[in-house]
C-alpha cells in the first residue's frame, strides 16, 4: 500500500519561537567532533568488526584528530567489552584523547558500563534512556513520570559509581528519540539529569541531543535545539551535543543548523555509516567547514586511505558521489566544465595560487590526497577539445596546438560515441598517435635534402605506390620548402597553417615533436605529428601525415 495518508507530522515544534540561529550565515568554529563508529556505526554492520579490526579502527580516528571516540556498549557486547579493557590495559589510548562507553539507564548495565571503564585515564559514561511518545506508550508502557524516573535514577548510580570506582569519569545523557518526543518534557529530563550531577566549570557535563530518527526539516531541529540551548540548566556547564541520524537525508543540515542554534558539539561517523541511513557523515561536515576556510580541526588529507581502511574494515561500499571523497566526485565529463576547469587552474597560477575560486570544483581535489590527471579531467562521448587536450598534455606532456584541438576532440568524440564508454589517457593516445603519427596511405618522403640558395631550396624523393619521384622546390624555411616540394608533386594547395614544436623528455637523448596543420585541397584543416630527435625530420613526418590526410580525403 503506497498511500501516504497513513502518515502524519510526528514532531514538535518547542513551545515558544526560537528561530534565532536562522539569522547567522555559517558555522565558523569546528564543533567538538565525537566519533561513534565503534558504537552507533559497528552496531549497524552486517558482520561487526572483530577486536583487531575495532582496534585499527580506532588508531586511524585518533590519526585523523578525534579527541572523543565512543568505543562502544561494553555491556552489551562481549567484544566491546574487551576492547575497552584493551585500550586501557595495553595503555593504547592517547593522553589527549578521552574514550566513551554507551549504557542503557538500567542498573545491572551501568554497573557493568563502570566495571569495563575501571582505571581508565579519562572516560565519558554515555546514559541513555527513550524519551518519545511511541516509545513511552507501545514499548515501555510508562508514564512520562516513569520515564523521568528512569533518568533520574540512572543519572545518580552514575554519579555515585564514578565516586566509588577507579578512573576519571564524566557524564553525558541522551533523551533518545527526542526527535519524537514533546520538546518541553524532553528538556524537562535532562534538566533534573544536570541537577542531580551538578556540572562546574571545571567538570561539565554533555547533553546529547539525537536525531534518533529524523523525522523534520532541519529548521525544525535547529529551533528545537535552540529552544534546549536557551533553556538548559546551568547552560554555562553543559556541552550540548547532537546527534543526528540521516533518515530525511538532512543529517549534514541538521548539525549545521544546530551548530548556528547553540549546539557545541557533534557525534557522528566517518562517510555517514549507522543506524539505517546511518549517522551524520563527520567528513561531509567537516569538510564543509574546510570549503568555507574554517580550519575543521582533523587531518583529511589523505581520503583514499581513509576510505581504504573504512571500506576494508566495515565491509561497507562509499557511493562514488559521496561528498568530497567518492570516486567521481571531482570529476567533469562535460566539455565545458572541463574547458572551465582548465581555465580556473590556469588562472589560479597566474593571478591567484593563494586561493581556489576554479569553477565547478567546491575544493582543490589534491588537498584531499586526489590527482587532477587521474580524477578531474575524464573522457567519454559528453567531453569536449579542451578536456582530451588536457589529457595528453597532464598524462603525456604533449601540448596540442590550439588549432590542432577542435580536430582531435571531435576524433575522440567518434570513438567513444561508438563504444560507449570512458576512454582512459592510454586509448586516448593510441587514437592520437593513430590519427597523426605516420600516416601514410599515400605517400611518403623516402629522402630529403636542403641547400641555402635564395632562401632554402630542396630536393625531396617522394614514394606513392612503389614509384619514387624526386622533387625540387623553394622556400623560406626547410618546411616551407618540403610543402612548395608536395604542393608542386600533387598539383593541390599544401599550405601550412600551423607548426609548433617542443621537446618531450628531459636529458641529452631528447626527442622532439612536431605539429603541423595545413590548409588542405577542400580548404579544411588537417594535421599531423612527427616525434624524432632531429627536429626537421619530426616537422617533415609531421608534414607528410597532414599531407597524406588531406589527398585522402580528396580522394574519397
Ligand atoms: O540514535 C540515538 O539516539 C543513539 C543514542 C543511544 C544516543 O544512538
Ligand atoms: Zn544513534
Amino acid at each position: 500500500m503506497f498511500d501516504y495518508r497513513q502518515y502524519k507530522k510526528n514532531y514538535f515544534m518547542p513551545p515558544t519561537e526560537c528561530m534565532d540561529w536562522a539569522k547567522k550565515e555559517s558555522v565558523d568554529k569546528a564543533p567538538i567532533w565525537c566519533s561513534v563508529d565503534l558504537r552507533d556505526g559497528n552496531q549497524s554492520l552486517i558482520e561487526p568488526m572483530s577486536l583487531e579490526e575495532k582496534l585499527e579502527f580506532f588508531k586511524m580516528l585518533v590519526k585523523i584528530g578525534f579527541k572523543e571516540i565512543e568505543v562502544g556498549f561494553p555491556a552489551a557486547s562481549d567484544t566491546e567489552y574487551q576492547l575497552v579493557r584493551t585500550l586501557i590495559e595495553q595503555d593504547l589510548i592517547p593522553k589527549d584523547v578521552t574514550i566513551q562507553v554507551l549504557t542503557q539507564a538500567r542498573e545491572h548495565i551501568i554497573r557493568k558500563t563502570f566495571e569495563a571503564v575501571k582505571g581508565a585515564p579519562s572516560v565519558v559514561v554515555h546514559l541513555y534512556n527513550s524519551v518519545s511518545v511511541a516509545q513511552r506508550e507501545q514499548v515501555f508502557k510508562k508514564s512520562k513520570q516513569e520515564i523521568l524516573d528512569i533518568a533520574v535514577e540512572g543519572a545518580k548510580l552514575l554519579k555515585k559509581l564514578a565516586n566509588e570506582t577507579e578512573g576519571n569519569f564524566s557524564f553525558e545523557y541522551s533523551p533518545e528519540s527526542f526527535t519524537g518526543t514533546e520538546v518541553e518534557y524532553a528538556l524537562d529530563v535532562c534538566n533534573h539529569v544536570i541537577d542531580i550531577w551538578e556540572p562546574t566549570a571545571n567538570h561539565k557535563v554533555i547533553i546529547n541531543i539525537p536525531a534518533t530518527v529524523e523525522c523534520s526539516m532541519p529548521h525544525v531541529f535547529a529551533s528545537q535545539v535552540e529552544y534546549m540551548h536557551k533553556n538548559l540548566h546551568s547552560r554555562e556547564n553543559v556541552i550540548i551535543s547532537l546527534h543526528p541520524h540521516n533518515d530525511r537525508g538532512c543529517g549534514v543540515s541538521d548539525s549545521e543548523m544546530g551548530i548556528l542554534a547553540g549546539a557545541d558539539r557533534i557525534e557522528g561517523t566517518l562517510f555517514g555509516n549507522g543506524e539505517r541511513t546511518g549517522n551524520v557523515d563527520i567528513i561531509t561536515l567537516a569538510m564543509n567547514m574546510y570549503a568555507q576556510g574554517v580550519d575543521p580541526v582533523l587531518d583529511l588529507s589523505n581520503m583514499p586511505e581513509i576510505a581504504e581502511t573504512y571500506e576494508r574494515l566495515t565491509q561497507m561500499t562509499i557511493h562514488d558521489r559521496h561528498p568530497y571523497c567518492g570516486k567521481l566526485v571531482f570529476a567533469a565529463f562535460s566539455g565545458s566544465h572541463q574547458d572551465a576547469i582548465a581555465k580556473g587552474m590556469k588562472w589560479r597560477e597566474e593571478k591567484d595560487p593563494l586561493h581556489w575560486t576554479v569553477p565547478y570544483l567546491p575544493i582543490n581535489p589534491e588537498d584531499v590526497g586526489r590527482k587532477y590527471d587521474a580524477d578531474v579531467i575524464r573522457i567519454n562521448s559528453q567531453s569536449g577539445k579542451g578536456g582530451v587536450a588536457y589529457i595528453l598534455e597532464q598524462s603525456y606532456g604533449l601540448k596540442l596546438p590550439v588549432k590542432m584541438r577542435e580536430d582531435f576532440g571531435y576524433a575522440v568524440k567518434a570513438v567513444s560515441d561508438v563504444q560507449h564508454k570512458e576512454l582512459l589517457p592510454q586509448a586516448i593516445l593510441d587514437i592520437f598517435e593513430k590519427r597523426y603519427k605516420k600516416y601514410m596511405p599515400v605517400f611518403d618522403i623516402v629522402e630529403c635534402h636542403f641547400k641555402q640558395q635564395n632562401g632554402i631550396q630542396t630536393t625531396i624523393t617522394v614514394e606513392s605506390e612503389g614509384v619514387k619521384t624526386v622533387v625540387e622546390a623553394g622556400g623560406n624555411g626547410r618546411l616551407d620548402a618540403v610543402s612548395s616540394a608536395l604542393s608542386k608533386h600533387f598539383n593541390v594547395p599544401c599550405q601550412i597553417i600551423c607548426f609548433e614544436e617542443h621537446a618531450l623528455q628531459d636529458g641529452s637523448d631528447s626527442s622532439a615533436i612536431a605539429y603541423v596543420g595545413i590548409k588542405g585541397i577542400d580548404g579544411n584543416s588537417y594535421f599531423g605529428i612527427g616525434i624524432d630527435p632531429d627536429t626537421i625530420r619530426a616537422s617533415i613526418d609531421a608534414i607528410v601525415s597532414a599531407m597524406n590526410r588531406s589527398l585522402e580525403i580528396a580522394s574519397r
